[in-house]
């Protein structure tokens, strides 16, 4: 988690510079060396050529030399000058319209690439915490051009140090107390300008809740699906203004300090110009007496105006690099998130991939500190039987399901397949054996072929894929797409065509018959197919799945009645349990339920 202390916040730099190292230069090593190596030279040049100016200025000076010498000797302080200017202005341009570029490039995908890596294989349980989403919310938001800032900004200030060393040693000669007094003139901007950035970045920490809602409400203002509704219910001014107050209330958080900043800004830079004014002036006695020569009194201002320059940019690119590490930060938090799952070591692995016997021990679950959502459930699947659960809006069903796939583990009781407990099963092994369609559904804006075999991508099988097509009922509007199966899909695409979400629905069914896993889970899965269509898909669904595990949930008593088993559940309990006609024998909440859908379809 990222610094709450102030005290903490610099140790968080130290903490960051070999992380970030390491990952440049995991990313391209030789480019990492050149960065460093060209901001070195870009710190100690100048102090060379000062040198060899004011070697030249004093020959020019104390030669009684002819004309012709002076001439020469300007003349090669020219040349030395042209070409001095022409190797910087090319070092310049490789440094920063170059490497630096094509660094930073390499960055952003390695970063990209294993932000989304890790966010891919991170637990379910940590998508649906709060703080975590927080923290993947600061993360996306910083990590793309402040890992590469941070970079950048630690080697110019190991360049400016590089820099501020060169001077200092020089200028050494002169009075040893002369540098030392220069650099602490300058040390009250140094912790201003650090202070300023602290505060930016608690207002940046505190206000991601705020941010989070400001992006979450532009997304809505300009998403045309929920623009439909906005515009008819006239939320539009409502929304509008909350917009409005949150910006105002983030950026009110943002100028203040910033105002107090510049206000007391001005205090440093006073005591630093007059410290460098004075040690310039006491110099000039005894220049003026002879003592130190003209070239020597040169070197020095240059010196002490160049100690001044360099301290200034570590004072910047210091504080520019403090304010990167507060973000970059976040990008390590991610990549460090812990499995909640554990998985076993080694793993059990079932010799053969089939419909695996099912049992539900006592299992009770709750949400992270909330309220029991299952309480004892016990039942038990034998392999290849059928399974229906049905039960009010947030009785359980989908948490269920999420156990068994094994996105969190059961606070009590035990989930065993073929009398192995799902917790010493390896995960991947376990994906083997599931196909699953959830309630929220993936519509992946992809092609229609993409879309079926992204249910098992090893496969690569066409004629299987036209086959599954058929089953799940999109074959009749595949053939009339433009591109058929080869048609991209989803609006945010030129050349896509937008399905209907019936056709998507069905699309994704396609993407489970594709699989033909030996356990299929379907949660809700025609929710917004039409009647016939659902007879046919379920048809050929019982045709598929005869000999394989079903567990169906559904709101729709007629996909139902043919399980071999139907559970019903009710606030997180199992309330009856049998087949449709033990159930409707027994003539409760089941039967109820039953004949009130019938009803409602007869009448
Ligand atoms: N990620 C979550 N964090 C905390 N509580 C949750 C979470 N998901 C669901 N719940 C709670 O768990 C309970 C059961 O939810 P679940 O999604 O399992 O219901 P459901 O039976 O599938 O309902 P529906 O028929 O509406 O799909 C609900 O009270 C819900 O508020
Ligand atoms: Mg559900």
């Amino acid at each position: 988690m990222p610094p709450k202390k102030k005290e903490k916040v610099l140790k968080t730099l130290w903490i960051n510079i070999p992380k970030v190292l390491k990952l440049g230069w995991e990313t391209d090593n030789k480019a990492l060396v050149w960065i460093f190596f060209l901001t070195l030279v870009w710190a100690i040049f100048p102090v060379i050529f000062s040198y060899y100016y004011k070697l030249i200025l004093d020959e020019i000076i104390t030669a009684q030399n002819t004309v012709g010498v002076v001439t020469i000797t300007l003349i090669s302080l020219f040349a030395f000058r042209y070409f001095l200017d022409l190797f910087d202005h090319l070092r310049n341009a490789f440094h920063y319209e170059y490497i630096e570029r094509i660094y930073w490039y390499k960055l952003t995908n390695t970063l990209s690439y294993r932000f989304s890596k890790k966010l891919s294989e991170l637990d379910l349980g940590h998508f649906e915490n709060s703080e975590t989403q927080n923290l993947i919310e600061k993360a996306r938001k910083a990590y793309n051009f402040r890992v590469s800032n941070f970079i950048f900004f630690f080697s110019y200030v190991v360049g400016a140090a590089g820099g501020f060393i060169a001077s200092f040693i020089v200028l050494l000669p002169f009075g040893w107390w002369i540098p030392v007094l220069m650099t602490i003139s300058v040390a009250p901007r140094f912790f201003l300008k650090n202070k300023y950035t602290e505060v930016e970045w608690n207002v940046f920490n505190l206000k991601t809740p705020e941010s989070k809602e400001l992006s979450y409400l532009i997304d809505v203002l300009d998403d045309p699906n929920s623009v439909k509704e906005i515009k008819i219910f006239q939320a539009g001014p409502a929304l509008l203004k909350r917009l409005l107050k949150i910006q105002n209330s983030i950026f009110e958080s943002q100028r203040v300090p910033l105002k107090n900043y510049m206000t007391s800004l001005y205090i440093p830079l006073v005591i630093e110009l007059s410290v460098l004014f004075g040690l310039a002036y006491i110099k000039l006695g005894p220049t003026v007496a002879g003592i130190l020569t003209i070239g020597s009194y040169t070197f020095y201002a240059q010196m002490l105006d160049r100690l001044s320059q360099v301290s200034q940019q570590i004072g910047n690119q210091f504080s520019r690099l403090y304010e990167n590490s507060l973000y970059v930060g976040y990008f390590f938090d991610i990549q460090e998130l812990p499995k909640l799952i554990k998985e076993p070591e080694p793993g059990y692995e079932f010799e053969e991939i089939r419909p695996p016997k099912i049992d539900f021990n006592n299992v009770g679950f709750a949400y992270q500190d909330g309220p029991a959502v299952l309480k004892n459930i016990s039942f038990s699947l034998k392999p290849g039987e059928h399974l229906a659960i049905v039960g009010p809006n947030g009785a359980g069903k989908t948490t269920l399901i999420k156990l068994l796939l094994r996105f969190y583990d059961p606070t009590k009781g035990d989930i065993l397949i073929n009398d192995v407990n799902l917790k010493e099963i390896r995960s991947d092994h376990w994906y083997k054996f599931l196909g699953i369609l959830f309630q929220d559904f993936v519509k992946f804006f992809l092609t229609i072929k993409d879309n079926i075999m992204l249910g098992d991508p090893k496969k690569d099988d066409e004629s299987r894929m036209r086959d599954a097509a058929r089953k799940s009922g999109s074959e009749e509007f595949i053939e009339k797409l433009p591109k058929k199966y080869n048609q991209k899909l989803g609006k945010k695409f030129e050349d896509a065509v937008e399905l209907s979400q019936g056709q998507w629905q069905k699309l994704a069914l396609a993407r489970v018959f594709y699989e033909e896993a030996p356990i299929l889970i379907l949660d809700e899965p025609t929710s917004a197919i039409d009647a016939e269509a659902e007879a046919q898909i379920f048809d050929n669904l019982y045709k598929i799945y005869e000999n394989k595990t079903l567990i169906l949930i559904s709101h729709r008593f007629s996909t139902v009645r043919n399980a071999d088993k139907i559970i019903v559940l009710k606030n997180g309990k199992i309330a009856e349990e049998g087949n449709h006609e033990s159930l409707m024998k027994k003539d409760g909440m089941y039967a109820t339920m039953f004949r009130k859908q019938a009803k409602g379809y007869i009448e």
